[in-house]
């Protein structure tokens, strides 16, 4: 069974809340006949504005980051309850750009996955490895280490939440894509280890997207791969034209 494709987008840090309006008041009706589920993660400001723009259209708003605790002394920081409170119904947890300027470990990543899915959001987790463990071909024992790490004491019950997002280090932001053959044996190494924990039926059923400098002209390719079930997008997630470009690429 192949699942519904998904294609999100990871604003990072562009856009206010302005502008994130503006952008989804000219992409939701380009997208309207999509069967794609569409997603789009802008910085915390903008959550509440794009959530009521986005409001009607079957596009999702989501967080990229979150603190794990509920509420407490954490200045600056905001909580699952919080971001799903502005109007997020997913967030984006472990992404490598946390990992490596923000320390994010696993363990902090797992504490994050759990007061996420105990919210009721919907958890993409990224995974992937760096230049550096892809050249010594480590690239399985990172995604193991990050998987079981990520998903420790996770239920399969809160697992149906989920969402993995595998992207390696190497293909963010530098326009380098991963070939569909070597995401493809990533993702397929993915749905073994959720398989390990999960079984198949649910391993199954959890969407794994590749995103690494995915671009239009990529996406019809990347789609065609039995286990790369949509795609996490940054740059090219900012520009109506190409973000419509890559949903109608995994439309089919
Ligand atoms: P990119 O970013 O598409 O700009 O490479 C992907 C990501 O960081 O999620």
């Amino acid at each position: 069974m192949k699942l519904n494709p998904i294609i999100a987008g990871n604003w990072k840090m562009f856009k206010t809340g302005k502008e994130a309006v503006e952008f989804i008041s000219v992409f939701a009706p380009k997208v309207k006949n999509s069967s794609v589920d569409i997603y789009i993660a802008p910085p915390f400001t903008a959550i509440y504005q794009a959530a009521a723009a986005a409001k009607g259209s079957s596009i999702l708003i989501g967080a990229q980051n979150m603190h794990a605790e509920q509420e407490g002394a954490y200045t600056g920081e905001i909580s699952a309850g919080m971001i799903k409170a502005a109007g997020a119904e997913f967030v984006i947890l472990g992404h490598s750009e946390r990992r490596q300027h923000f320390h994010e470990t696993d363990e902090g990543v797992n504490l994050k996955v759990k007061s996420a899915l105990k919210a009721g959001l919907i958890v993409i987790l990224c995974v992937g490895e760096m230049q550096s463990e892809h050249d010594q071909g480590l690239t399985e024992e990172v995604l193991r280490r990050q998987i079981e790490g990520g998903l420790k004491d996770i239920t399969a019950e809160e697992a149906a939440s989920l969402v993995i997002a595998y992207e390696p280090v190497w293909a963010i932001g530098t326009g380098k894509t991963a070939t569909p053959e070597l995401a493809e044996s990533a993702h397929a190494f993915i749905r073994k280890l959720l398989t390990e924990q999960y079984g198949e039926k649910l391993a199954s059923q959890i969407s794994i997207l590749y995103g690494g400098s995915v671009k239009p002209e990529l996406t019809p390719d990347l789609m065609e791969m039995p286990n790369i079930n949509g795609a996490l997008v940054g740059g090219a997630s900012l520009k109506i034209e190409t973000f419509a470009a890559i949903v109608a690429g995994a439309t089919k």
